[in-house]
Order: C-alpha cells, then structure tokens, then sequence
C-alpha cells in the first residue's frame, strides 16, 4: 500500500461521495488485465477504470469505435480478479448504450453479472438520459463522462480541447448537474478548461474526476500505460509520466536477446 492510503476498506461509491464531502481527492488509474490492476490495487489506488481506451493501448486502434461488450467484459473480468480495495468501474463500449435504453440496460447487466465489477461509465449528457437512467433504474451505479468524449471523436473531428465556448461549456454545467440529479455517483470531465471543471466540482456534490481538466477537480484519472511511459507516443499537455518503462523494458529485453544469443542465459544454476 502507498503510504497515502491509510484506510484500508473497500472502496464504494457512497465512499467516494465522502471524499468529496472532507475535500480528500481522489486517485484513480486505468487498467485492462489481472496483472496490472493487482499492482495498481496494492499500490492504494481509489478507482481503477477498465477504459475503453483499451482499444488504443491494448489492441493497437486509432480510436475507442472498435470495442465490443464481450472484449470490454474480459477486460473487466480479468482485473476485478486482481484488485482488493479499489473501486472497479468499466466503460460500456461505443454502440452498446446511446440510441436504446433497452440495450443499455441489457448491456450494463451483462457487464456487471459476467465481470462483476461495481459500477459502468457512459459517455454523454442530455442525449443519453433515458439510457443512464434504464441503468440507474436496475440499481447499476453509472459513473458519468463529458467534454472530450472519445466515442464521439467523429462527431468533434478533433482530440482538441472541449467547451471553450460559452454554449458548449454552459451545457455541459447543465449535463453534469443534470447528471447529479438522475442520481450517478461521479463524472468525468475530459479536456476542457480547468475554470470550468472548477465550477462544476463546486456547483454538483458528487465527485468530478478531470483527465485534462486542471486541479480545481475532486480527483484525477489518467491512462496506465501513457503515465507509465509505456506509451511514448502520446504527449498531451495534460499528462504526468511517472516511470519510463518503455526504455526499461526495451534495456531489460535487448539484454535477454543478447545473454541468448552469447549463450550466457541458462547458466548452470538456471537449469536442472
Ligand atoms: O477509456 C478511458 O481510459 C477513459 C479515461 C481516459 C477517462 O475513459
């Protein structure tokens, strides 16, 4: 455990809520696979995020279009069975949730009954209410998303900065407010101006988690493998990188290849 994470119990949402309520931000990290999410769990992460960024950085796409329900259910399957305390949220792909709330609600149930994680994101405001709240309805926590919201990048036609603009940045105080009221637990604000995301935290009571939207936000999340530096390609202004593992892994393999190739590795204590 980090020495930051004193307490020790699960995370839920009515938790998160509390962080909220006594200002105690709060930490949360994507991840896609059993091995990760434990070592991110015990590091003390708050909320690990099975993102549909998974597209991006675990099956090489341009965009999150491509996932489907049964990839994001495997993702989400093999990190709850690694993680202890951190709270498990999972993006309900592109496709299965914006037109229909019927198959919202379908995929939403087949995500919590075959990964068992605890709560799903969807990305939109007004346009998705009935959706959100078919799932709201069957006591499925939703965690909101808005601003830059990925699966609509044909729509924007650009990864740049959302809501600069008084029309669009006074909708989406109306989204997340209206959010609140339908009763999600959180919302994430993607890439938009950090005195917006500022005034949103303070006019809603649940948590705004910002990627890309300043510190005035309740928390903070970003994707694994561009904080890690395993994604090098991959420079917004709005990202920390904590780690170069690119260039360790690159180091620790080419020195593999090599011990291989002189004959070096197994040596004699290495073999039976
Ligand atoms: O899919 C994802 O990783 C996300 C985060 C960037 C918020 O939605």
């Amino acid at each position: 455990m980090s020495t930051y994470t004193e307490d020790q119990r699960k995370v839920t949402t009515h938790r998160l809520i509390e962080m909220k309520q006594r200002g105690e931000k709060i930490a949360m990290l994507t991840a896609y696979d059993f091995s990760m999410a434990k070592l991110i769990d015990e590091a003390g992460m708050d909320v690990i995020l099975v993102g549909d960024s998974a597209s991006n950085v675990m099956a090489g796409n341009m965009t999150t279009l491509p996932m489907t329900l049964d990839q994001m259910i495997y993702h989400a399957k093999s990190v709850v069975k690694g993680v202890k305390r951190a709270l498990v949220v999972v993006d309900l792909p592109f496709g299965t949730y914006q037109g229909n709330s019927m198959e919202a609600l379908s995929s939403a149930v087949r995500m919590m009954k075959e990964s068992h994680a605890e709560a799903v994101k969807m990305e939109g405001g007004s346009e998705i209410r009935e959706s959100i709240e078919r799932v709201l309805s069957a006591g499925i926590p939703v965690m909101g998303h808005l601003g830059l919201t990925p699966q609509s990048i044909n729509k924007f036609g650009t990864y740049a900065v959302r809501a600069k603009e008084e029309a669009e940045a006074q909708k989406l105080i109306s989204d997340a407010k209206m959010l609140e009221e339908i009763g999600c637990f959180a919302v994430v604000l993607e890439k938009i101006p950090a005195k917006l995301a500022a005034e949103v935290a303070s006019q809603i009571s649940i948590p705004v988690i910002g990627i890309g939207a300043g510190g005035g936000a309740d928390g903070q999340v970003l994707v694994m493998h561009d904080m890690l530096g395993i994604n090098k390609g991959f420079s917004p202004r709005f990202l920390r990188r904590y780690a170069d593992l690119a260039s360790v892994i690159n180091e620790a393999v080419g020195s593999y290849i090599e011990d291989v190739k002189t004959g070096d590795f197994p040596n004699e204590k290495e073999q039976y």
